[in-house]
Parts: structure tokens; C-alpha cells; sequence
């Protein structure tokens, strides 16, 4: 018999706590090892909906917009669709008030069919298709960020009187992992300040009749934690502002300085300073303008990930544990790459919690891994997990609300996990598990 069955109110204080900063605010551990969000057991969730299962506390998403809207007062908050996008979602960010951000004709679609305020829609993307432009005009959307010179010709030909921004590359580096650090020369966004592209970009925009010219953009790169690399763009972006007035006479009411604010995935991470970033932009956007004469420019940025990424987790159920004697213990559960690609595209590390039964057992270094035919199919390397994992357990995986669903892939014919949503103590489907007939209707047979 082990110390807490002897006494049972050493369960609790035994009990495995949940790491802070990771998880939806509020999220609690109840007294039978269950993990509770917005007043919902995962229990049931997984119960209810089977695993793996994306959830999302709906209120946790608002308090982040809402927290956002007060920390930046007149700055437009555009949310990134890509991080995650559902007509839910879309409706969430119309009722708050916030931007959207989209990059492709099916985000739009999907903006579209919640009747987003076309006017605070805006439209991404270095290759934009014929397809994607027209449609963005159909709708219309408010602006397009113009990322080429290609792009100038294709819309200049297509659209009458569209408002546009250019995207420009200011030679910042957000100091992030390479596959998302943006604000660099050798890269395929954006038009480089430094090579005087964005500058002649301005020009053959200008000449276009069918485009107006509202403003500059600039996104430097995701998950960045250094607000002086973001800080740094904003002067050059100014310095641009400046130069395009003194060189042709235009002015741009608008500066876009794009998303990239870091979330914590693991307990010590750094955190991006929301308020430190708000006083050293506002001071900095002062300074710079000025010093060259220019009224401050209507800032907009456009988080993703810092808006939603805590607001989600992911359930899944372990399969199958695997001890490889001096090697390490693997627990492998019902998801994995298809579900999350993270770990594999940016060594991405997560927390992970072991719920939904009281446990007290010591804990030991495990990985979790998932169900593909791939050794880099890994979801949590060298994370603590209770002695006594097993087949059956329940496990929860924090801070994935952002670049998880919207990342899924049906890899090795694995349908993708269903959303949902919790607040209130109740849960709700947003997006339905893909099941084998879905898998199988594209498929021809022919
Ligand atoms: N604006 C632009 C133009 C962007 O390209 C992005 C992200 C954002 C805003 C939003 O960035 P955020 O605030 O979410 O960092 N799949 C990767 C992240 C890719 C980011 C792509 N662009 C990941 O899972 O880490």
C-alpha cells in the first residue's frame, strides 16, 4: 500500500501540479486527476469526442484579444488566420472587434461564409493565384499587402480602386528559428529596403491606376521574444515612410509590423513582454517620426500565435509504452506528426500532463511519441511523466491552439482530429473528426 492510499489527502498535495504559464488560464487539476478547462472535465471531452482531440477554451481566446485591444489603444489588431481558422474562430474575432489577416482564397471562404467585415480584412501571401486575387477583389477585401513586382502587374491589371500595402523586407533579424524568421535578406517575402526595391515598388504602385497606396508592412519572423528586433524594424519601416515622401511625394497613412510574438510552450520560456512592447513601440514610433517630420502612422500588427496558441491543447491516448533498457521509454500515443508536425518542422518542445485518474507515483523521463511510420515522429522529447504511465492513460498536451490544426495533415491516411470548443462548463464541436468515407471521396479510384 502505497503513502497516499494510507492517508488520501496526501493525493492532493502528491498530485502532480500543473507547470505554470502553459496551460488556459484557470485550467485546474481536480481531485480525481482530471484536468478541468473553462468548467469542462477532458475526461469527458475525450469520452465524448474520442482522442486525439484539439480543445480550445473559447474565453481564454477573447481575454487575449480584449488584453491585446487594451495594451496597444488605436493600434488595429489583426489576428492571422493561419494560426487557426474556424467560422467559430472567424465570428470570435468579428465580435471582438480585431482584424483578420488571410492568405488564401480559402481563408477568405471561410471569412466569407461568417460575413467578416470585408473592410477589416487583409490579405497575405508571396505567390497570391489568379484565383486568390479575384476573389479577394469579389469579396472585396479592405487591403491587399502587395509582396512583388509580378503582383503589382497581375492586380494593377485586375482591380479599380483596391487599397494595397507593401510588404518590405527591412533586414531585421528576429533571431528565431530559421524556418520562421522573415525580416532577413535571402528570403522569399517582401521587397528588400536595403537593395531599394521597396522604394521602386512604391513607384510602380503609384503608377498603377487601379491601386491605392495606404501604407508598408513588415512581418520579421514568428516566435520572437526580442522586442528590440521588432523595435528596430519599426524605425527602419519609419525611416522608408520618410524616404518615400522625400523621393515621390507620397504619403502613407499606415504601418503594418506583422505578428511574431512568442508563447511560452515550456514552463521557463521566455514570455513576450505585451506592455514592454507596447511602451518601447509607441516610444520609438515617437522618436522616429520626429525626427523626420512624419505624422505617426496608424499602427497595425497582427498576432497569431500569442493570440490563440494557450487557448488550445490537445488530448490523446496512449497506445502502447515502450522501454528500450538504457536507452529511454517511449510513450506512444493515437496522434502524432499528422496532428502536430511541430516537434519535426522546428524542434518545437511541449508540455505534457498526464490526466484524468489521481496518480501520485514518482515521475521518470519519457518521450512522447506518436502512431507514424517515422522515427522523427516524435511530440515531446525528455518530458517527466508519472512512473506508472500505461496503456489507456490519458494525456494532455498544452499550448497548441496555434499552427496545429491548421498544420494537420492526413499523413498515413490518419483522419484529423475534431476541434472543440469549451466555456461554461460545456463543450462543442466546431470541426468534426475526418473519417474514412471523408478520406476516401477525394479519391477517385480511377
Ligand atoms: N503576419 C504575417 C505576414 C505572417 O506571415 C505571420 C505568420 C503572422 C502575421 C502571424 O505570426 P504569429 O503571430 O502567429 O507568429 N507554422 C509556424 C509559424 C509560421 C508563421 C507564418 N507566418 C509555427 O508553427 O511555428
Amino acid at each position: 500500500m502505497t503513502l497516499d492510499q494510507l492517508i488520501p489527502s496526501l493525493r492532493t498535495s502528491l498530485r502532480a501540479k500543473l507547470a505554470p504559464g502553459v496551460w488556459p488560464a484557470g485550467t485546474a487539476l481536480d481531485s480525481d486527476g482530471d484536468l478541468v478547462i473553462a468548467g469542462a472535465r477532458m475526461t469527458e471531452v475525450a469520452a465524448r469526442f474520442g482522442t486525439p482531440t484539439y480543445v480550445l477554451d473559447e474565453a481564454a481566446f477573447r481575454r487575449q484579444c480584449r488584453q491585446y485591444a487594451a495594451t496597444l489603444p488605436g493600434v488595429e489588431i489583426c489576428y492571422a488566420g493561419k494560426a487557426l481558422l474556424t467560422r467559430a474562430v472567424a465570428r470570435w474575432v468579428a465580435e471582438e472587434g480585431l482584424s483578420l489577416d488571410v492568405c488564401s482564397a480559402g481563408e477568405l471562404a471561410v471569412a466569407r461564409s461568417v460575413g467578416f467585415p470585408a473592410g477589416r480584412i487583409v490579405l497575405h501571401g508571396n505567390a497570391k493565384t489568379p484565383e486568390d486575387l479575384k476573389a479577394a477583389l469579389r469579396y472585396p477585401v479592405g487591403r491587399i499587402v502587395i509582396d512583388s513586382f509580378d503582383e503589382i502587374d497581375q492586380l494593377g491589371m485586375l482591380a479599380h480602386d483596391q487599397q494595397v500595402l507593401i510588404r518590405v523586407t527591412p533586414g531585421v533579424d528576429g533571431h528565431t528559428h530559421r524556418a520562421i524568421s522573415t525580416g532577413v535578406e535571402d528570403q522569399k517575402f517582401g521587397f528588400s529596403l536595403a537593395s531599394g526595391a521597396a522604394a521602386e515598388a512604391v513607384r510602380r504602385v503609384s503608377a498603377q491606376p487601379g491601386l491605392r497606396l495606404v501604407g508598408m508592412h513588415c512581418h520579421i519572423g514568428s516566435q520572437l521574444t526580442r522586442i528590440g528586433m521588432i523595435e528596430e524594424a519599426a524605425r527602419r519601416m519609419i525611416g522608408l515612410l520618410a524616404l518615400v515622401r522625400d523621393r515621390y511625394g507620397v504619403r502613407l497613412p499606415q504601418l503594418n509590423l506583422g505578428g511574431g510574438h512568442a508563447v511560452r510552450y515550456l514552463p521557463g520560456d521566455d514570455e513576450f513582454d505585451l506592455a514592454g512592447y507596447a511602451a518601447r513601440l509607441s516610444g520609438a514610433l515617437a522618436y522616429e517620426c520626429g525626427r523626420h517630420r512624419l505624422p505617426v502612422p496608424r499602427l497595425a500588427i497582427e498576432p497569431g500565435r500569442a493570440l490563440i496558441a494557450r487557448a488550445g491543447i490537445t488530448l490523446y491516448r496512449v497506445v502502447v509504452v515502450k522501454d528500450v533498457p538504457g536507452v529511454r521509454t517511449f510513450v506512444a500515443v493515437d496522434g502524432g506528426m499528422s496532428d502536430n508536425p511541430r516537434p519535426a518542422l522546428y524542434g518545437a518542445r511541449y508540455t505534457v500532463a498526464l490526466i484524468g485518474r489521481p496518480c501520485s507515483a514518482a515521475t521518470r523521463t519519457v518521450t512522447v511519441v506518436g502512431r507514424h511510420c517515422e522515427a522523427g515522429d516524435i511530440l515531446a522529447q525528455d518530458v517527466p511523466l508519472p512512473r506508472d504511465v500505461h496503456a489507456g492513460d490519458l494525456l494532455a498536451v498544452a499550448c497548441t491552439g496555434a499552427y496545429h490544426q491548421s498544420l494537420a495533415s492526413t499523413y498515413n491516411m490518419v483522419g484529423r482530429p475534431p476541434l472543440v470548443a469549451v466555456a461554461d462548463g460545456d463543450a462543442r464541436l466546431l470541426v468534426r473528426r475526418e473519417t474514412e468515407e471523408d478520406l476516401l471521396a477525394r479519391d477517385t479510384g480511377m
